[in-house]
């Protein structure tokens, strides 16, 4: 396929076919996933695929309480319809066949081990610490190799989605996924075969997202 074709046409698909997603084609997307660029070559990523139906439901119930907790709160009320949407769709991921986490250990590379130590003693070194955990490697690293999984995913026929809305219990995520305590977890990625395709959801024009300075 063209790539301007695969790009332009990979949806996030929130419906899926109850079909059963076959494994080589999600291990052929994580291994894509694995040749997206990294800070450092350090590959610290792990995927965990879950097909076991009680884990994914352990997950959504996990999440649907804390939606219905917020639900109750005060707050709430001035995004009335839009919260009751939001709390409604939360997890649309326990139709999923298949749910992978991505997850990303917490290393630090040299630069960040220099400023630890000089920024207890010097407000420079803390701040360029600061600057560096702001334009965090390690979420840049897992969103790269995300939207390359999610590429090799509709690749393979299979609709995905990315979301980061779960990750309101992340921790309790983490322990489900037995994610490892050196590592943290960035996001779900329910996959199947999609029921619908929706349209595209609209592009900014260019001239508003590009500044050329010549
Ligand atoms: C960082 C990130 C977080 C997202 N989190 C969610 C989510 O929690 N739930 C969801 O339904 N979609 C989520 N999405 C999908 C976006 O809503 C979607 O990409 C956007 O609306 C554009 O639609 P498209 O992917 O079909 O082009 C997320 C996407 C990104 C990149």
């Amino acid at each position: 396929m063209d790539l301007e074709q695969v790009v332009k046409g990979r949806r996030s698909i929130r419906r899926f076919l109850d079909k059963e997603v076959p494994l080589e084609s999600v291990m052929k997307a994580i291994s894509l996933a694995c040749w997206a660029p990294n800070g450092g070559n350090f590959q610290s990523w792990k995927f965990f695929v879950v097909t076991n139906r009680g884990v994914i439901d352990r997950m959504a119930d996990t999440l649907q309480e804390k939606m219905d907790l917020m639900a109750e709160w005060p707050e709430v009320g001035e995004f009335g319809e839009t919260f009751q949407r939001y709390r409604r769709n939360a997890c649309f991921f326990r139709q999923a066949p298949v749910v992978i986490g991505v997850a990303y250990g917490d290393y630090q590379s040299a630069a960040d081990r220099v400023l630890r130590r000089r920024g207890e003693t010097d407000q420079a070194a803390r701040e360029m610490l600061n600057n560096r955990a702001a334009a965090a490697s390690r979420v840049q690293t897992i969103a790269g190799a995300i939207q390359t999984m999610l590429l090799g995913l509709q690749n393979e026929g299979l609709g995905a989605c990315w979301m980061v809305g779960p990750m309101l219990v992340r921790g309790q995520l983490e322990e489900i996924l037995g994610v490892p305590k050196e590592m943290g977890l960035y996001a779900l990625v329910p996959v199947g075969y999609p029921e619908t395709v929706p349209d595209p959801a609209p592009r900014k024009p260019m001239s508003e997202v590009v500044t050329v300075l010549d």
